[in-house]
């Protein structure tokens, strides 16, 4: 073979592979209103960085007629470039190729980039449309969903790990996804399942369409198990490498800081009165996150979600934090079983990374009520206790009004490992609200005497002076001073040094 052979053989096998299923699933593809594998790739990484890795790679499938079907790199694109200069390994199923269906090469592709990208300490960014297990392989294709599970497992809380459903994910395909820190949706076009309509038609005779069973709304709204809907490919490829901005590339190191022009001495006026005169009345807690962070950018994840409680990333300063505060706005703000769950998961997530926390309180207890009590709210709330008495990140809290009972204890307070906890001073710590207390006190008193009453108890604990008499508050500051106390207390704890007893792991409630 002369060196011109060796050339245009090899640009020909190129070609082909980057083709994937070959021009007419492409224009399919576009035609369903969905990008290729690569298109993907090409607009979530910085532009000319991308490096494929096994696109010649094929399946050994001879079943079937398998053997005639054989496409260079098979149903998945894998390999690595860059985002916002920082590395990442990615991998985007290719729904051209046999549905992006996984075979067992597919899966070993995937699970070669998981490998390196620990290896590498980068980021990996799983991009999913696929008709699942490739069905002419049968249990080789099963066994590769294993191996990538694994990988997923063995990753997690070393590297960030983020999944786009940019199309189908149907199946026990959908537990890789689940197993990752981050999953996006695309409104109307992305679906997960564990069993599509038919089965579920055929298993309980009940109707339902693929949307309402596990399109992104569903999964953003009511099961919780998507962290971001957005309404297309390109905004959800472009808010992915934002949420990177936020993070590290891995547990050994901290995220990148972002210098600050916001000044860290400014004063927010309007938090002197964001806080109702009546105590009763909602007001949104985003009114108090968004004025006191960098350049009034808050990031939220899963706004759609269990909204009695909010969590996101912001700056403080330059630095990531990340930001758990209770939704007055939402059911008062009351922790549930989903509001618990929310919160709890990205406290771990957070120390995980190396990622201070920012709790703001405003919250009247737990949820009552059988409905909780059956479905586990002893169990589901215990999971918030574990994870900030269990991260050893900064941990800073504020209390800007309500801080009653569990809800108090558990929300970052100072004996569950708090570093700094400051108030407002229209901060309430109590074991209940007056009127409540007042009616297991004084049942059988008269309504003038239970009047009294009230304004007793609430003059004894309806402020923060009583905690922080005993130091369970650090500093009563005023509202407008938010923003440059909070970065100090940040600057204060930023060298913390502390570790948990050495042990296997933990058995958090679950
Ligand atoms: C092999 C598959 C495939 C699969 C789709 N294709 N799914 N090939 N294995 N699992 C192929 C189709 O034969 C077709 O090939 C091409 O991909 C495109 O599929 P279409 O059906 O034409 O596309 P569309 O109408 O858009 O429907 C997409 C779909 C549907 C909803 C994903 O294909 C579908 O229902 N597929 C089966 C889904 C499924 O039940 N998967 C198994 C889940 S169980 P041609 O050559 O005609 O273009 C599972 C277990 C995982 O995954 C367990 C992990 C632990």
């Amino acid at each position: 073979m002369t060196r011109e052979e060796a050339y245009s053989r090899f640009e020909e096998l190129d070609r082909k592979a980057s083709q994937g299923g070959g021009v007419a699933k492409i224009e399919k593809q576009h035609a369903a209103g969905h990008m290729t594998a690569r298109e993907r790739i090409e607009a979530l990484l910085d532009k000319g960085t991308f490096c494929e890795t096994d696109k010649l790679v094929n399946h050994r499938c001879t079943r079937f007629g398998m053997e005639k079907k054989q496409i260079p790199g098979d149903g998945v694109v894998c390999g690595y470039g860059k985002i916002d200069g920082r590395l990442v390994f990615v991998y985007a199923y290719d729904f051209t190729v046999h549905g992006g269906s996984l075979s067992e090469t597919n899966a070993a592709k995937i699970v070669k980039v998981q490998q390196q990208a620990l290896k590498c300490g980068a980021p990996i960014i799983g991009l999913n449309d696929s008709g699942g297990a490739r069905i002419q392989e049968g249990i080789c294709s099963l066994a590769g969903y294993a191996s990538i599970f694994y990988q997923n497992t063995m990753a997690s809380g070393v590297i960030p790990q983020l999944t786009a459903i940019l199309g189908p994910c149907a199946g026990g395909a959908c537990y890789s996804p689940a197993l990752t820190d981050f999953i996006f949706m695309v409104n109307e076009k992305s679906h997960m399942f564990i069993t599509g309509p038919d089965v579920v038609k055929a298993v309980t005779n009940e109707v339902v369409d693929k949307e309402e069973l596990g399109g992104a709304y569903t999964h953003s709204t009511k099961s919780g198990v998507a962290h971001f809907m957005f309404n297309t490919e390109e905004e959800t490829l472009m808010q992915m490498r934002e949420l990177l901005s936020f993070l590290p590339s891995n547990n050994m190191e901290d995220a990148p800081i972002v210098p600050c022009t916001d000044d860290v001495n400014r004063t927010v006026e309007s938090l002197q009165t964001v806080i109702p005169e009546d105590p009763n009345q909602p007001y949104d807690i985003k009114d108090v996150i968004e004025p006191i962070v960098d350049d009034n950018y808050f990031f939220e994840v899963m706004p759609h979600f269990a909204k009695n409680v909010v969590i996101g990333f912001a700056r403080l300063g330059g630095q990531t934090v990340g930001i758990i505060a209770n939704q007055p706005a939402f059911l008062a703000g009351v922790l549930d079983i989903n509001a618990s769950d929310k919160a709890a998961r990205f406290i771990r997530f957070c120390d995980c990374f190396n990622i201070p926390l920012v709790t703001i309180e405003d919250v009247p207890g737990f949820l009552p009520g059988t409905a909780q009590e059956h479905e586990g709210i002893i169990r589901h709330g215990a999971k918030i206790v574990y994870a900030y008495a269990e991260a050893t990140v900064p941990k800073i809290t504020l209390i800007t009004r309500k801080a009653y009972g569990g809800a108090y204890i558990v929300m970052a307070s100072k004996n569950i490992g708090a570093d700094v906890n400051l108030a407002w001073p229209q901060a309430e710590l109590a074991v209940m609200g007056a009127a409540g207390a007042v009616n297991i006190l004084y049942r059988k008193a008269s309504d003038e005497e239970k009047a009294e009453a009230v304004k007793e108890y609430e003059e004894e604990f309806s402020n923060p002076y009583r905690a922080a008499e005993r130091g369970l508050v650090d500093e009563i500051i005023m509202p407008r001073d938010t923003r440059s106390r909070l970065i100090k207390a940040l600057e204060m704890a930023r060298n913390k040094n502390q570790s948990n007893p050495p042990k296997k792991h933990g058995n958090m409630p679950l």
